[in-house]
């Protein structure tokens, strides 16, 4: 029991609402009453703006550390760990790992897209905790419309640890298995190769980039959404939102919603 209120008490100093939550689901640290209706979470998070190029300059090499997700969401949180301190102390940023090749190598969304959702989530808020929040979401929207319209990778890092050609190109797509795939068959390199793993980390760097101008306009109060994306209900399904990308001109229609 002692142990159990001191590690509470650890967590509630630490101001560290979403682990706290976790942890206390596991170990039953919160009462019920507590954890009911999410209350005890906060946001926004405290951010202070950041250099982007510092920002890619760190993502790029933690890549080769923990990979696409984990090295977005570590270029932001390891410098507003030590800027600002917790609640950044105690988020896991190594757990993030799993987001590696499109979620433990299924080639869904790709790491860096969403380690930049977590990102801009955690620090700007989800949107169902009131207006100030919405902007999580778009700024996260942006990242992925942003990624797949690009010539990726747009940053080059001082140091390169490949100094080959890396090529740049458009997946049209947010997904790993599709953007990895189509710089593949266009440079011609595998998947194991240097030049793909270093491919990947300038892209992770170009996401982490791209997130924290993001974020330094909404520090400022001068972010507008820059992506089309709606709420996926005005589609009739979720989707990445080039249809055609897939279905050609024959893009099938969603059964209608029942009445
Ligand atoms: C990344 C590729 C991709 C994109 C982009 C995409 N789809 Fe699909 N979609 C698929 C695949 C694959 C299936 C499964 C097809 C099958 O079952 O034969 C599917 C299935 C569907 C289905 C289910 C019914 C059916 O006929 O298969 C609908 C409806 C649909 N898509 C609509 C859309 C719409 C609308 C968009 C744009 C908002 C979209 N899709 C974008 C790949 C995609």
């Amino acid at each position: 029991m002692k142990e159990q209120i001191s590690r509470r008490n650890v967590i509630k100093g630490a101001g560290m609402v979403a682990v706290g939550a976790a942890l206390a689901g596991m170990g039953g640290l919160i009462t019920k009453a507590e954890a009911k209706g999410g209350s005890t979470e906060k946001w926004p998070w405290p951010y202070e703006k950041l250099d982007p190029e510092k920002t890619a300059e760190l993502a790029y090499n933690e890549w080769y550390r923990v990979f696409c997700g984990a090295a977005v969401i570590s270029s932001v949180f390891s410098q507003l760990r030590d800027r600002i301190g917790e609640p950044y102390k105690s988020f896991p940023i190594d757990a993030y790992v799993f987001l590696e090749g499109g979620m433990v190598g299924w080639g869904t969304v790709c790491g860096s897209n969403a380690g930049a959702n977590i990102v801009s989530n955690m620090i700007v808020g989800p949107r169902i905790a009131g207006p100030e929040c919405e902007n999580g979401a778009a700024i996260g929207a942006d990242a992925l419309e942003w990624y797949s319209e690009t010539k990726l990778p747009t940053f080059i890092p001082r140091e390169p640890r490949q100094k080959s050609k890396i090529i740049q190109t458009v997946s049209n797509s947010p997904l790993c298995h599709v953007s990895v795939g189509k710089w593949m068959k266009e440079s011609g390199y595998a998947l194991g190769s240097p030049e793909r793993k270093d491919r990947c980390a300038r892209v992770a760097a170009s996401v982490a980039f791209n997130l924290v101008k993001d974020l330094n306009a909404w520090k400022d109060g001068t972010y507008k959404q820059k992506s089309s994306w709606k709420p996926a209900s005005n589609f009739g399904i979720t989707g990445q939102q080039n249809c055609t990308e897939c279905h050609g001109a024959k893009i099938p229609t969603p059964p209608l919603a029942k009445k």
